[in-house]
């Protein structure tokens, strides 16, 4: 049997990593400034991780959510200090379209509506509601199409009043910065007016941290730079450094009923352990401030550039924005520098470390940057 040839792949096999690098079956070292895709959020081989999944995998890997496991509890409690939000509940499942789909699912649910409200360039993963709500026809199978939900422009604040008072809105579903939107910051007001039209509509605010949240922009949640918390705030990506797991945070009022949600996998006590073992990094190292800290370094040093049209993002989810003489800068950082960075369309280069990136590591990279773009030879 063959593999179902869907990802169009670098021909380089990783075999190793320890913190933000990794290296090849060859031995070549690379910087690794792009997670796996915003995954590895305390580093590879981080210690504290593997000892806690050796450990717990010495005792018991899985068992179904038929019994207890107080690890969840555990996880519950730890997630609520770390991210500042205690008074929400805690539903375990395995991604981060898995997160979002039981997000919009419970939000209709709760208030007994059908709308959703979604953004142009979203991406909320590709599961049937989740990839209803992604901004991208191409992923989108005839079988997940749906009257159900409306795309508005990015911000726009008017447009947004308006489909409240047209539609019986069940749930607004938005990114705190828009990933593979190719790193556009929602605004603080944005935000905040959702906030206050969800109220004003007895709609549901979910804001999807899969990608901008787990500490990686400096604060826990991304949304949480509007000062206006959310109803359900989802998650994945750096959650579990590997592991996957996914999970949503679910303010009070939204109250739980036996079936109401279920999954097979989430919340076993392997994926608990690594989640808790990001955690205690995160705590343990001040990871959102170091994020924060080398993150602002970086976009100010990349503002530096003339050929660079924008930069955005916070922490270290940042934006790269390039003309599109410069498309083939990535393919530099990678087979040239051996850098590891994301991408997103047009022409962004996306950079998504470790929230533990060192101040050298980010120097090695600015030096590699340079080089390539000095190597282009474009006019500014
Ligand atoms: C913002 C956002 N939401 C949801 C998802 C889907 O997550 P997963 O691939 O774990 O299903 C992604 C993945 O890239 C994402 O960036």
């Amino acid at each position: 049997m063959k593999l179902f040839d869907v990802y169009p792949i670098n021909p380089i096999e990783i075999v190793k990593g320890i913190g933000s690098l990794v290296y090849d079956d060859k031995g070549t070292e690379y910087l690794d400034l792009y997670g796996g895709h915003a995954v590895i959020s305390i580093g590879h081989t981080n210690p504290r991780y593997v000892k806690r999944l050796e450990d717990q995998l010495h005792k018991i890997g899985f068992y179904s959510n038929s019994i207890e496991i107080p690890l969840q509890k555990e996880l519950a409690e730890k997630l609520g200090q770390v991210s500042g939000k205690t008074d929400y509940q805690l539903f375990l499942c395995n991604s981060g379209a898995e997160a979002n789909e039981n997000a919009l699912k419970l939000a209709s649910f709760y208030n007994g509506k059908k709308k959703v409200i979604a953004f142009r360039k979203a991406f909320h993963g590709r599961t049937s509601l989740a990839v209803a709500v992604t901004d991208n026809p191409k992923i989108v199978a005839p079988v997940n199409e749906t009257d159900n939900v409306i795309f508005l422009p990015w911000c726009d604040e008017a447009a947004l009043e308006q489909a409240f008072a047209e539609n019986e809105i069940s749930s607004v579903i938005i990114e705190g910065i828009q990933g593979v939107g190719g790193i556009q910051v929602a605004t603080t007001s944005f935000l905040q007016k959702i906030r206050a039209l969800c109220d004003q509509y007895n709609a549901v605010y979910i804001a999807d941290s899969v990608q901008c949240g787990y500490g990686r922009t400096g604060k826990f949640y991304s949304h949480d730079f509007a000062g206006a918390d959310a109803d359900i705030y989802t998650m994945a990506k750096g959650m579990g450094n590997g592991f996957p797991i996914g999970a949503i945070s679910i303010a009070l009022k939204i109250k739980p009923s036996y079936g109401m949600l279920g999954t097979t996998f989430g919340g076993n006590h392997l994926a608990c352990a690594a989640a808790l073992a990001v955690l205690e990094e995160i705590e343990a190292n001040n990871l959102m401030q170091n994020a924060a800290e080398v993150g602002a370094y970086l976009i100010d040093e990349l503002k530096k550039f003339e050929q660079v049209i924008e930069v955005r993002g916070r922490g270290l989810m940042i934006g790269i924005e390039l003309p599109e003489e410069l498309s083939n800068v990535r393919k530099k950082l990678l087979y040239k520098h051996h850098i590891f960075t994301g991408e997103a369309k047009p022409n962004v280069v996306r950079l998504l470390p470790a929230l533990n990136l060192t101040k050298a590591h980010a120097d090695q990279f600015l030096e590699a940057f340079a080089q390539t773009l000095k190597a282009a030879q474009v006019p500014a």
